[in-house]
């Protein structure tokens, strides 16, 4: 269903589905699909993600089906993340993340599927770590890049709802990445100190 739109605003009423087990949008206008091909420098051990790759093949690390809402001041964008299960060299698959262009809005995750974490990070330091699971809704304030990461063996399913006028800067994660990560030790997930943090790239 096409959403009408007059001066860039939603003006029409509508509803849709999302399957809370699947993450699957009824009649979505985007779907985004990110592979470790593209995503092997985002994570800790690049060089894990190029053996990775060369004995698997790519594989999804995660999805999102999306309505084409305007990113405009009072409109509300909503979509379905779907974090793949897996880990590279001990990391656990994850969204790239990001801070919204517009640094000050929030974001409200509700996850319907899988078990994870929301990492949340601001750019002076201070970080927060929540967990993800059905029934379990994550708030995200300004100013906190944020990134989902699945800690379980199931897709990790939730359905963020923003600002649309918050936009999304990758820009800094790409560069620097979180200041943490998310790996496996003795079988269980555990924050540590990124030791790329900062020279992400190059
Ligand atoms: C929107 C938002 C989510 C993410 C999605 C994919 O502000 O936070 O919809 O965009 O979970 O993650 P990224 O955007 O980091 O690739
Ligand atoms: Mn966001």
């Amino acid at each position: 269903m096409v959403i009408k739109t007059e001066n860039g605003r939603v003006v029409s009423p509508f509803s849709c589905g999302i399957d809370t087990r699947n993450g699957k949008m009824d009649d979505y206008d985007t779907h985004v699909q990110r592979y470790l091909g593209k995503l092997a420098s985002m994570f800790s051990d690049p060089e894990a993600a190029e053996t990775y790759l060369k004995k698997n093949g790519d594989v999804l690390i995660y999805e999102v089906y999306e309505k084409d809402i305007p990113e405009a001041d009072g409109e509300i964008r909503f979509c379905s993340s779907i974090t793949c299960p897996g880990k590279i060299g001990g990391e656990y698959f994850m969204t790239k993340g990001h801070f919204h262009s517009r640094p000050d809005t929030a974001e409200l995750y509700y996850c319907t599927s899988g078990w994870g974490f929301m990492l949340m990070e601001k750019e002076s330091g201070e970080y927060a770590i929540e967990e993800m699971y059905p029934g379990r809704a994550v708030y995200v304030p300004g100013y906190y890049a944020h990134r989902s990461i699945n800690t379980g063996d199931q897709p990790l399913i939730s359905i963020p709802v923003y600002p649309g006028d918050a936009g999304h800067d990758y820009s800094s994660i790409e560069k620097s990445g979180f200041r943490h990560i998310v790996i496996e030790k003795n079988g269980k997930p555990q924050v540590v100190e990124n030791p790329r943090y900062g020279k992400m790239s190059g």
